[in-house]
């Protein structure tokens, strides 16, 4: 059995997108060689900045994406081998907008009851019904809103609707992408408080994309950045706030001090904006924007360099 409940081998997903009026069509590489390890019970956090690739990582996990190369495994299993079913029962997602996410016109029941459903795995109405009880309990949903709709709920019990809909299905790991960022401050300590508690309770293993640095360093056991589909920099969560390697890591934290909440990352004063995915920089990818790029960045895309379980793509890393 793997130690690892996800794991990705340089993953890559490439799309072909218009490049413009008489451009024509042109490769995106959305996502470029991850590989990612997540130890069974951890909660890694998958931070970037927009456009960096992070939930094209995440749809791959779920299945809904193909990778164009590489291979991803959940409990040591390859995923494409897996058909919808098993993958439903392993890992289930929670997305960023519960507004947006949950069927306006399908009750409580109907929502949180949908992965068992299309999954063809639901039992009898009696069985059922005592089964969204107790998800709706393990969530703090008061049983009276079983037969409301989403638009009789606030935000954050909607939230709480689309985590009992992961986890009626008993998954073992969970996939957030921003599930809290559209939530009031109050509202989201709460849903993350929750999620912290039912990882303990139900051995749960979380993999969190979020731009709240803050948030992931309350909650994160690791921390993986993400710069123009590449992993930049990866570590104990601990180690990654407290002696961040990498400048883009380190640009990350020093705008943490201003966070908007809801407005992604807040500007990093790196002086130019992103660049274009569909015609990246040579070298370095990070090279335009580093305050400590050298002649060799602007030619060589650095090696991911280990150390001690730490890992970095820089030719000149800090803390390292
Ligand atoms: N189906 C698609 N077709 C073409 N390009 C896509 C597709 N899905 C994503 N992309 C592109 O791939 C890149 C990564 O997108 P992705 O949604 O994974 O970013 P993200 O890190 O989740 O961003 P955000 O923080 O804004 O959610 C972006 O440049 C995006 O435009
Ligand atoms: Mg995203």
């Amino acid at each position: 059995m793997s130690q690892f409940a996800l794991e990705t081998q340089d993953i890559t997903k490439t799309y072909r997108v218009s490049a413009g009026i008489f451009k024509g069509k042109k490769s995106l590489k959305a996502v470029n060689g991850v590989s990612l390890s997540i130890p069974k019970g951890s909660i890694l956090g998958l931070v970037g900045e927009s456009g960096c690739g992070k939930t094209t990582i995440a749809k791959m996990m779920l299945g809904l994406e193909t990778p164009t190369s590489g291979d991803l495994f959940i409990s040591g299993q390859n995923v494409a081998v897996m058909g919808s079913k098993q993958i439903a029962k392993k890992i289930q997602p929670v997305f960023q907008d519960p507004y947006s996410s949950l069927n306006p016109r399908k009750s409580i029941t109907k929502i949180i009851t949908l992965p068992l459903r299309s999954q063809g795995l639901a039992r009898t109405g009696a069985d059922l019904d005592k089964r969204v009880d107790e998800i709706m309990e393990i969530v703090g949903l008061p049983p009276r809103l079983k037969h409301n709709y989403p638009n009789q709920l606030s935000g954050g019990q909607r939230q709480r609707v689309a985590v009992a809909r992961a986890l009626i299905m008993k998954p073992e790991i969970v996939l957030c992408d921003e599930p809290t960022s559209a939530l009031d401050v109050s509202v989201q300590a709460q849903i993350l408080n929750m999620l912290m508690d039912l990882r303990n309770e139900l051995d749960l293993t979380y993999l969190f994309i979020s731009h709240d640095l803050a948030v992931v360093e309350h909650i994160a056991t690791h921390v993986a950045v993400m710069y123009l589909g590449r992993v930049v920099e990866e570590a104990k969560a601990c180690d990654l706030f407290a002696r961040p390697s990498h400048p883009y890591t380190q640009a990350l934290l020093a705008s943490v001090l201003t966070p908007e909440p809801a407005m992604g990352l807040p500007d990093l004063h790196l002086g130019i904006e992103y660049p274009n995915p569909i015609d990246p920089p040579s070298g370095c990818t990070f090279h335009p924007r580093c305050v400590k790029c050298r002649d060799l960045c602007t030619r060589e895309a650095p090696k991911t360099q280990v150390n001690d379980g730490k890992l970095v793509a820089c030719h000149f890393p800090d803390n390292f």
